[in-house]
């Protein structure tokens, strides 16, 4: 039984497989809407999400498969203090497959120890969210039709996002990628990540100005800065709009940069930059629900 806690749990052909299987449902809808006839799916999320919770959901149902779950902690039993490990198992008598959120880092994984049913970790913390790596994966794929070769501006929160994390972990695989992390020095990328980018000899660069980076950028990736996960207020004010994309900063950048963001967005995208035909951040929505129906057929062995 297969889970997915971190998207290195994934070799590169299998998310080769996974995209060509997105790719077949976005042209062949029809084929796939019983493929998951009489399964179910359990969302728990322990903190508050709307688009990975609907994504999964959509994802479940356009499969033909039913969905049961609760967003928010205080709606489960963890709220008279049930261990995550405990109601996996419970859940698992209900459900063939269980989407999880955390606040805490890990705690998907520690499920995934005790879960009969796989487990796909739906963000934990501010340490990974590979689904989000997927979709993002998928939207490289259909806009730039290669990983290799390419010029990635992470830009932001790039201590606490988590989705900044394990897109890192998926390009950082790919030959020719170069990473330019463009954060205030505070919301730097942490520096485990930094060990590995120099132990695998992959090029980066650390930077606080978006504006030298963009000439060179063939994807700029923008975040919102995490305020759930500050400890202080003060700080999350002065950080919050330190970089805010507008179309007069786009004016040096690529003709094909590929714009994205995994969304919610704040300040950090102005509204006015939707219409660019370089901005995919809602795109990215959209092939999320695909790579989650192609991820849903694989763990569950259907496809
Ligand atoms: C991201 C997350 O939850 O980490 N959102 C998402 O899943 N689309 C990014 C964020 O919340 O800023």
């Amino acid at each position: 039984m297969r889970n997915l806690i971190d998207i290195t749990d994934l070799t590169i052909q299998e998310i080769d497989e996974l995209i060509a299987t997105a790719c077949d449902i976005i042209a062949n809808p029809d084929k796939y809407c019983d493929a998951c006839r009489r399964k179910k799916l359990a969302t728990l999320f322990f903190e508050p999400s709307t688009r990975t919770r609907l994504s999964f959901e959509a994802a479940m149902l356009e499969l033909g498969g039913s969905v049961i779950g609760f967003s928010g902690a205080s709606n489960s039993s963890a709220s008279k203090g049930e261990s995550v490990s405990d109601t996996v198992r419970v859940v698992g008598c209900y459900a063939d497959i269980i989407a999880m959120r955390h606040p805490k880092e890990g705690a998907p994984m520690i499920a995934s120890m005790r879960s009969p049913v796989p487990i796909i970790n739906a963000g934990d913390g501010g340490h990974n969210h590979p689904t989000q790596t997927l979709a993002d994966l998928l939207t490289i794929q259909r806009e730039k039709g290669s990983y290799e070769n390419l010029t990635i501006g992470m830009c932001g929160d790039l201590k606490f996002g988590r989705t900044v994390h394990s897109l890192i972990h998926a390009m950082r695989r790919y030959k020719g990628v170069k990473f330019i992390l463009i954060s205030p020095e505070e919301l730097k990328v942490p520096e485990y990540i930094i060990q590995e980018l120099d132990r695998e000899g992959i090029p980066y660069e650390e930077t606080t100005s978006l504006e030298d980076a963009m000439p060179s950028l063939d994807i700029l990736y923008m975040t919102r800065v995490q305020q759930e996960r500050f400890f202080n207020e003060a700080d999350y004010v002065r950080l919050k709009d330190s970089y805010i994309l507008n179309p007069d900063k786009l004016a040096t950048a690529k003709k094909d940069l590929c714009i994205m963001h995994p969304l919610p967005r704040v300040n950090e995208i102005s509204v006015a930059v939707d219409d660019d035909p370089r901005a995919c951040y809602f795109k990215q929505v959209l092939n999320g629900k695909y790579i989650r129906m192609a991820l849903i057929l694989k763990l569950l062995e259907v496809a």
